[in-house]
């Protein structure tokens, strides 16, 4: 077997905030509320003409960029993303178009928030077996769109973004070591967007109902993810024969600070092991780890030789978890 590790990231923010005083004029509530709920104080929007995809095709030319590679090297694209430009053609096709991609295999992979984490196990996978050299993984979201705008128990969460990294065959040290994946669809009614697949296609009832549009249940979702997000990290670190002590960065989802706070505390991590950026960026469903990730390498936070741990959950449910020697 070989030994596949991430090569290069990349991640895209657009220019536009909303900060939590732009939505006390949008929805009953306060920025005192979002952040000792959330620990979010501003996030990132769109522009109208902005898309999953081209913010996708932005983070994933600086992935490429950063692994010293062209896109004529990349083998596969799989993106992650609850937010897609259309149902099909997939998202991931349309980078392709944009980056001048044209031999690559292109798939999309819906697993909410996890979808990221869930696409380096599959480019792990593939390296491992040498079916392809690299493979470039994007979370990329629009979130906005599929938003409820006077629903201010949900929007005051969300954010956009995209992160990718590009997964090559590893001849150092350097390798992902583990990776977990979880899914339970008994929870698919606490996080979901109910209309517009098959089980309630577009109809002007399920416009009229709102139906389009992310729903939440909070409090019972905030458990599931605690508990969850905990097993996922602890699953990974037995996977790869580490110990708690042995990690140097755990990225967490960035849902909510609490729960960041709850799992930190399960895994006995301090505060500089721990990567927040939830403050500036929201939740951007799929693209928060590979933002979180490719942030940290640009600010420096990361060292060859560094254990960092990955994990994620979001709707389904779904959970994952990668362990990586940087
Ligand atoms: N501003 C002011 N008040 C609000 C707001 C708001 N934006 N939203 C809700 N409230 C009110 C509620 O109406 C409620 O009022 P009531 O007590 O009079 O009924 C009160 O605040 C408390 O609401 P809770 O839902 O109990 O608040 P909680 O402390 O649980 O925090 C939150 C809510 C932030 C949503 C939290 O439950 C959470 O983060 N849950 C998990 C979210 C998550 O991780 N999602 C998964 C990832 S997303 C994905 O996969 C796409």
């Amino acid at each position: 077997m070989k030994k596949a590790y991430i090569k290069g990231v990349g991640f895209y923010m657009p220019e536009k905030i909303l900060t939590n005083k732009d939505l006390e004029k949008m929805v009953d509530t306060s920025d005192e509320w979002i952040t000792s709920r959330s620990g979010i104080k501003e996030r990132h929007i769109a522009a109208p003409q902005e898309t999953t995809s081209t913010l996708g095709a932005r983070a994933a030319k600086l992935a490429i960029e950063n692994a010293h590679l062209k896109p004529k090297d990349i083998d596969l694209i799989i993106t992650a993303t609850i937010s897609p430009d259309m149902v099909f053609p997939c998202t991931a096709a349309l980078i392709a178009d944009i980056l001048d991609i044209r031999h690559a295999g292109v798939f999309d992979l819906e697993a909410a928030c996890s979808g990221f984490i869930y696409g380096l196990s599959l480019a792990n996978q593939y390296i491992k077996t040498g079916e392809y050299k690299n493979v470039l993984v994007v979370g990329s979201e629009t979130l906005s769109r599929i938003t409820d705008w006077q629903d201010r128990s949900t929007c005051v969460l969300f954010g956009e973004g995209a992160g990718a990294a590009v997964v090559s065959e590893s001849h150092t040290e350097s390798e992902i070591m583990a990776t977990c994946l979880g899914g339970d669809g008994v929870y698919r009614d606490l996080l979901y967007m109910p209309a517009g697949g098959s089980l309630y296609p577009a109809t002007e009832e399920t416009v009229k109902k709102r139906m389009h549009y992310i729903k939440m249940e909070g409090n019972a979702t905030f458990k599931v993810a605690v508990t969850k997000l905990s097993e996922a990290s602890l699953n990974v670190l037995k996977k790869a024969n580490l110990k708690k002590s042995d990690v140097d960065l755990l990225i967490p989802h960035q849902a909510n600070i609490r729960i960041i706070k709850m799992v930190q505390k399960n895994l006995d991590l301090p505060d500089d092991k721990v990567l927040v950026n939830i403050h500036k960026y929201g939740n951007t469903s799929a693209a928060t780890v590979p933002i979180a990730l490719a942030e940290a390498v640009q600010e420096h936070k990361i060292k060859r030789g560094d254990i960092l741990v990955f994990a994620a959950f979001g709707g389904g449910m779904t959970w994952a978890s990668a362990a990586v020697k940087w």
